[in-house]
């Protein structure tokens, strides 16, 4: 567990949820439970992701993957184990009121469910017929929308009002993974800290295999601009937010 989530990346999700809460006001040292949460369910996706019955991958964040170097078994129950720490780590650490805290981790669980993440993995390898932004939706999308939404649900903070806020977290969510999907055929394996042509090798569907490279790009750019349009009418102080929207569209890594 700490050899996989310790060994770097982007923490984009849990740097998320710390640019909402400053957009809404908030001290963002009170979301930390929920931020690190994220992460960890994160970093046990990554490790069963990797293994030999999944994508079969060597190489996360720079290091050889959790099954390389502890086994296989090991590395299920590091997966396994991250997830219950998660639940954790919310429902002993994080401060507030419970029922928002409830509210915040019921929607962290949702994203990482059948509905969610777990859903959209399904669907990635047992090669459904599913629309290929739906898939999205679910295997990526959903969770890095979580790092949004449980910040607003902690700040009991429901729709209407939060309507835009949820938009840009869904298209964000759909704009990572078709970057990811262009990365594993442009990307540099020592940047990505992964191999690069994954997907190619296993013959995954992605905006890159179904559009071709310079359609994805144009609309990896087309959902950049929605997602910051949904940010602009969103309200708050979103600096942050914007800058890292940018980022998730220009990034190398
Ligand atoms: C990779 O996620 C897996 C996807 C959901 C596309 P990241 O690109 O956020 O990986 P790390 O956390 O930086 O290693
Ligand atoms: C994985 O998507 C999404 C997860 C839920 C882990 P990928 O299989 O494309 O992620 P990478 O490219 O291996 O990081
Ligand atoms: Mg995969
Ligand atoms: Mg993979
Ligand atoms: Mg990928």
């Amino acid at each position: 567990m700490r050899y996989s989530l310790l060994a770097g990346g982007k923490r984009i999700r849990p740097v998320l949820a710390l640019a909402t809460a400053e957009a809404l006001g908030q001290d963002t040292d009170e979301v930390m439970p929920l931020a690190a949460a994220l992460e960890l369910i994160h970093t046990y996706s990554l490790i069963h992701d990797d293994l030999p019955a999944m994508d079969d991958d060597e190489l996360r964040r720079g290091r050889p993957t959790c099954h390389v170097r502890f086994g296989e078994d090991v590395a299920i129950l590091a997966g396994d184990g991250l997830f219950a720490e998660a639940m954790r780590l919310v429902l002993e650490r994080q401060h507030g009121d419970p029922e928002r805290v409830l509210a915040a981790l019921h929607e962290i669980v949702d994203a990482a469910a059948v509905s969610g993440m777990v859903g959209g993995q399904y669907m990635d390898v047992a090669e459904t017929a599913a629309d290929i932004r739906h898939l999205h939706e679910l295997k990526t999308g959903r969770l890095i929308g979580a790092s949004v939404g449980s910040v607003l649900m902690l700040n009991g903070l429901g729709e209407p009002a939060t309507i835009s806020y949820r938009r840009f977290a869904a298209e964000l969510g759909v704009l990572f993974q078709i970057v990811d999907d262009i990365l594993d055929v442009t990307g540099d394996e020592e940047a990505l800290g992964k191999p690069q042509g994954s997907d190619e090798r296993h013959g995954k569907r992605t905006y890159v295999s179904v559009f071709g490279l310079d359609r994805a790009r144009e609309l990896a750019a087309e959902s950049h601009r929605k997602a910051r349009t949904a940010l602009d009418e969103a309200g708050g102080h979103t600096a942050r937010l914007e800058q890292i929207t940018d980022y998730i569209l220009t990034r190398q890594t």
